[in-house]
């Protein structure tokens, strides 16, 4: 008897040890999930935001409250049902604190249910259809929505003398809020809209851009995700569209700063409407620049990697206020109202919507030194997701 007592409390003397063990090891950090498509059609979104929530953890030292930030990144290769069991997952097998990344809107919404469950906060970094942040109450966005950035397009172009616009969108949550918020905009301020949507997997424009140009059109409104921009453009030159003076208008998704180059001067004296430019004239954005391009292979970041950057300062600044803990519903309360000095400029976490209020620039595409650049050129100061600021009134 004596010695199975001996026995018995050995071995649970040890398994408390390795439960008290794990339990102050669990204290000290804070496991951020970070779900993105790094292979894959969409891999330029998740290069970019990995590469960016990497600096700031290099240049701020990862320990915020007391927790150290560990990262466990995920490829879910762009696919919803891939994200939706990583990150269960990631809740359940390694008890993150927050769930970050979502390269494209049906990734963010394909982990929203999740994020409710578990109660942990979801910070989208890059997906930007209004309604994602509708769609859990733990989810916080840090990149932007297509309708804040698409209906200042429709002001530019009312104001410049365009009356005729035609727009190509990819169909899928963000094209269509591109489209839809453009064209209400466009049309109540008297010009006229004609529509198409273009597949998200494997799109050939040829046929939606000869549609455009038989319409003769004043300008071109195009939306495409991050990354495919270089595609779209090289069609638009090959339906001679650049050439009958169609100009081309739309949210910077289209003219993204990575791909710029691989673009070429096709793109220049496009006008965008967008929260961020490599060239934004801030001493925030030159270090972010400089210090990105040095850590990246001389890679430049784009509007992808701020909403990166950000969203890791966002998790940072919340594990700050709440002193190191980790409750889901104590971080989100942190989260919201949170107001930063990002590369783009002012950036605020609206309290009522956990979406982002943020500047959208008006830019043209322009050659500086021998390289492209969106060259910022009017400020429409801290806009609102229009969606969801419409639905309060
Ligand atoms: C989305 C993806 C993008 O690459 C982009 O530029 C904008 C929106 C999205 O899927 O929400």
């Amino acid at each position: 008897m004596a010695i199975r007592r001996q026995v018995l409390k050995g071995a649970l003397g040890l398994s408390l040890a390795a439960a008290l063990g794990s339990a102050a090891f669990a204290q000290d950090a804070a496991k951020v999930g970070l779900i993105l498509p790094m292979t894959g059609p969409f891999a330029s979104t998740g290069k970019q935001i990995d590469a960016a929530v990497k600096l700031f953890l290099a240049q701020n030292g990862a320990v915020f409250g007391g927790k150290k930030i560990e990262i466990i990144l995920k490829d879910d290769t762009g696919n919803a049902d891939t994200t939706r069991r990583l990150a269960q997952e990631l809740v359940v097998n390694d008890k993150v604190a927050v769930l970050a990344g979502f390269g494209l809107t049906p990734l963010a919404l394909a982990a929203a249910q999740v994020a409710t469950q578990a109660k942990v906060p979801e910070v989208v970094m890059a997906a930007a259809t209004a309604t994602i942040t509708e769609a859990s109450p733990y989810i916080v966005r840090t990149s932007f929505t297509l309708p804040q950035a698409s209906e200042p397009m429709a002001d530019w172009a009312l104001k410049n003398n365009i009356k005729k616009v035609f727009t190509v969108v990819t169909d899928y949550g963000p094209g269509i809020d591109a489209e839809t918020s453009f064209a209400n905009k466009f049309k109540a301020g008297g010009g006229t809209v004609e529509s198409v949507r273009v597949p998200l997997r494997n799109p050939d424009f040829a046929p939606f851009l000869q549609r455009a140009s038989e319409a003769k059109p004043d300008a071109l409104f195009v939306f495409v995700p991050s990354g495919i921009g270089a595609q779209f453009m090289k069609q638009f030159v090959e339906r001679g569209l650049d050439k009958a003076g169609v100009k081309l208008i739309g949210p910077g998704d289209v003219v993204d700063d990575d791909i710029l180059e691989s673009i070429g001067d096709v793109a220049i004296g496009a006008i965008t409407t967008h929260h961020y430019s490599v060239a934004h004239d801030s001493a925030a954005n030159k270090a972010f620049v400089t210090a990105f391009k040095a850590a990246n292979g001389g890679m430049r970041p784009n509007f992808m990697a701020v909403a990166g950057y950000d969203g890791m300062r966002v998790i940072a600044e919340a594990l700050k206020k709440t002193n190191g803990n980790t409750d889901g519903d104590a971080l989100v309360a942190a989260m919201k109202g949170l107001s930063l000095e990002s590369p783009r400029g002012p950036i605020l976490i609206d309290p009522d919507t956990r979406d982002i209020v943020q500047n959208i620039y008006v830019r043209k595409t322009e050659k500086k030194d021998g390289e492209l650049f969106n060259v910022e050129f009017a400020i429409i100061p801290m806009v609102k997701d229009p969606v969801k600021a419409a639905k309060k009134q």
